[in-house]
């Protein structure tokens, strides 16, 4: 070729195949105008090939955290604050009042003698009891007593309260579903007109009538959500022991139960399910992960749990959380019971939910 001749070609202007990514962009500019835009630019980050989550491996040590929800005490009343609590922020999502995508996660102190007034909402909470004795939340008009261990469920739409009628400070860890309301945008919440409910039943009359192998007779055969108040530790955790002797322990979750709606058998709630493990001194746990992403307490003992090549070294009253779809395994230094909750009801519903039991 000439020189002439490559001069000529070099100064005309490039037809459309050659500059298609301007002309992609004219075409993506004019769309927008009709708020349309192209899947193919995004598909990969939106149909990832795994799932891929902000949630990051984290640990709250009670050691360091009760002192600072201690610390509110004298800052606010449960009446101003409405509930005196501390968000456990998830370090990959600060800002946004959950320890999961799905979850919110947040340590509650009562004191002596306080109210923390009656209202209801459309997310659901649980409760397990952490420190001290003598404060009872009130669920529909039934006050359930709470001590270390107990695990208390306020179902959706069910008005509560609580009160310590004790001399000591008590606190819980509370975990609601309200991310998952919130992505629905179906949240409602009401005050209710008096602070404390009017006591109908007495501590423990919902595991009574619907946890003893009998039902009141009319009670509904199908009923979503659990009709139990508390499980209680000392019901639930000898239960774990005779598991443990009869050699019904998994080598990955340890002698360990979920807790049951009493009227299908199935989780406790359909955004959230639970479950108490105990673990043998010693125990090496092989690895597992699931697309749940789950909140661990550590109700007893000491411990450690390996999170994609990340160790946290747990306590009693540690709280921490695994990331969906990373691959865990726990370890027991001394015999240890770990309560741990997570969304996997409502993956399951949806059809979703899948796990690794040897990633
Ligand atoms: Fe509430």
């Amino acid at each position: 070729m000439s020189s002439a001749v490559a001069s000529k070609r070099s100064n005309k202007a490039p037809g459309p195949k050659h500059n298609i990514e301007a002309v992609r962009q004219q075409y993506y500019d004019r769309i927008a105008k009709h708020d349309l835009a192209p899947l193919w630019k995004v598909l990969k980050n939106v149909v990832t090939k795994e799932p891929v989550t902000r949630c990051a491996p984290a640990i709250w040590h009670y050691r360091e955290i009760k002192q600072l929800v201690m610390e509110s005490g004298p800052l606010i009343t449960p009446e101003e604050a409405e509930r005196r609590v501390l968000v456990l922020e998830n370090p990959g999502m600060r800002g946004e009042s959950r320890i999961t995508n799905t979850l919110f996660a947040g340590v509650q102190m009562i004191l002596p003698g306080e109210i923390a007034p009656a209202h209801r909402h459309v997310s659901s909470a649980i409760r397990f009891v952490l420190d001290g004795e003598c404060a009872y939340t009130a669920v529909e008009g039934e006050k359930a007593y709470m001590a270390p261990g107990d695990f208390v469920i306020t179902a959706n739409w069910a008005p509560h309260d609580h009160g310590n009628t004790g001399d000591d400070p008590v606190l819980w860890l509370d975990v609601l579903d309200f991310p998952q309301v919130n992505f629905f945008e179906t949240s409602f919440a009401q005050e209710m007109d008096a602070p404390t409910q009017t006591t109908k039943r007495e501590d423990g009359d919902s595991f009574a009538f619907y946890a003893s192998g009998v039902l009141p007779d009319g009670a509904p055969i199908e009923l979503n959500r659990s009709p139990v108040i508390n499980y209680t530790y000392s019901r639930t955790r000898p239960i774990l022991e005779r598991m443990l002797k009869a050699g019904e322990t998994d080598p990955r979750h340890g002698a360990r139960v979920r807790y049951a709606n009493p009227i299908n058998g199935g989780p406790v709630l359909p955004t959230m399910g639970a479950c108490l493990a105990l673990f043998p001194q010693d125990f090496q746990g092989r690895k597992y992960r699931a697309t749940d992403g789950t909140v661990f307490v550590c109700a007893e003992g000491q411990g450690t749990t390996s999170i994609d090549g990340k160790t946290l070294e747990w306590s009693q009253n540690d709280i921490f959380v695994v990331p969906p779809w990373k691959t865990y395994a726990h370890a027991a230094h001394k015999q240890s019971v770990l309560f741990s909750i997570s969304d996997r009801p409502a993956q399951q519903m949806l059809g979703i939910w899948c796990e690794d039991t040897s990633p």
